[in-house]
């Protein structure tokens, strides 16, 4: 498989389960009762096939970045998790400054979980917290208590950890614009690096959609969101947290390498059920279920459910849909002669009502723009 020369080149590893399914996720997960039980020795030899088939595609790619992600990482726990990183040393080389992020869920984790990632080379930890607001987290059903998500971030750092991450979600029906100010707070006193704050998405299928269509609880609001975006910027801001993507703030030096690589239009390969990859113009997608997973790997066959070449005008649309939501902007060079006439009606305006600043040969969204992104994606490619 052609890899273009001289990029970051990224792994993304995809761990399908969770101890319950939070109502609004519509990720690729399982709770161990859907599979009817989880045997994680299993999982992880198959795992292992498919990173060996992937090595022997591959051109020796050095990784700059790995990525554990899901699901529940932490479900593994600290000595199956350094399994897996001893795997993906074996088949791949690692950069000597590489990112090696795992995600983690705060109730499955605990100081001696940390001390054993960290050991391992793990260098970055990525928390699920939401909100502290209790009923924030019973609308969302997540099961940790309001103060565990800060906590397991302090026991991450207390291990080495200078790298950690908590997500937020804004916008909860229910949802104060106090709760949001405090779980921002909660955050940033905690001392992390980074903070993602998310919108609250509906997703169709999932137990928060049944609910909303129920009339139970009302979607949340554009206007609300829009709101509750501003309050959570202009405190992330103030404590020294700058935005570098639309929904993600970082301390300098703090920034996900990893998830940069995807929003500058790097090439990875994503291994595990569901998990996506892109490599050279392909990109495929693996197949979702864990057992059907296991099954093509056992048989030596790489586990892609489907793929597709992308031509010039898709790479372009991705282009500039994810560069355009980064702090560092869209070179202008990429856009041809009639974006540009149209990207010259977002630039004008002043101040308050403008989308879009240009910085020498770069757009970058306002704060205005950040809150309309998706219309100024449209609006540039007509
Ligand atoms: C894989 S989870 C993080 C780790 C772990 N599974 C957990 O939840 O603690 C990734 C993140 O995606 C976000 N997310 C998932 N579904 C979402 C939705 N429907 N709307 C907004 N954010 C969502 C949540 O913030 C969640 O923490
Ligand atoms: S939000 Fe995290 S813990 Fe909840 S179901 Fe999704 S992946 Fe699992």
């Amino acid at each position: 498989m052609l890899r273009s020369p001289g990029q970051p080149f990224g792994l993304y590893v995809h761990i399908p389960f969770c101890v319950t399914r939070c109502g609004y996720c519509d990720f690729n997960t399982y709770t161990p009762a859907e599979l009817g039980g989880v045997n994680p020795d299993a999982w992880l030899l198959a795992l292992r096939t498919e990173l060996e088939l992937a090595a022997a595609r591959l051109d020796a790619p050095t990784l700059n970045t790995v990525f554990v992600g899901g699901g529940t990482p932490s479900l593994l726990g600290g000595e199956r998790l350094t399994t897996l990183l001893g795997m993906v040393r074996d088949c791949f080389a690692l950069a000597p400054d590489a990112e090696i992020t795992t995600e983690a869920n705060p109730e499955s984790t605990w100081p001696e979980f940390f001390d054993a990632i960290r050991a391992a080379g793990y260098t970055r930890v990525s928390l699920g917290m939401q909100s502290v607001a209790p009923r924030v987290l019973a609308t969302l059903d997540r099961v940790h208590s309001p103060g565990r998500a800060t906590a397991a971030a302090r026991e991450a750092m207390d291990a080495g950890f200078e790298h950690v991450n908590l997500d937020l979600i804004y916008g909860t029906p229910g949802e104060s614009d106090d709760d949001l100010l405090r779980s921002v707070e909660a955050a940033i006193d905690a001392g992390v690096d980074h903070v993602s704050a998310y919108a609250l998405v509906v997703e169709d299928g999932t137990a928060l959609a049944r609910r909303v269509r129920r009339g139970e609880l009302s979607a949340p609001d554009g206007d609300v969101l829009a709101h509750r975006y501003e309050l959570a910027d202009a405190r992330l801001t103030a404590a020294g947290l700058r935005w570098y993507e639309v929904s993600n703030w970082a301390r300098p030096g703090g920034e996900c390498r990893h998830n940069l690589g995807y929003w500058n239009g790097g090439q990875w390969w994503g291994a595990g059920p569901g998990a996506h990859g892109y490599v050279g113009a392909t990109r495929w997608w693996n197949v979702k279920h864990p057992n059907a997973y296991a099954e093509l790997v056992a048989g030596a066959t790489l586990p892609v459910a489907g793929f597709e070449q992308l031509g010039a005008d898709a790479l372009h649309t991705e282009d500039v849909l994810l560069r355009i939501r980064l702090r560092q902007g869209l070179p202008v060079a990429r856009l041809d002669a009639a974006e540009r006439r149209r990207a010259e009606a977002l630039l004008a305006g002043g101040a308050d009502d403008a989308l879009l600043v240009a910085e020498g040969d770069r757009l970058v969204l306002t704060d205005r723009g950040r809150l309309l992104a998706d219309a100024v994606v449209r609006t540039l490619l007509g």
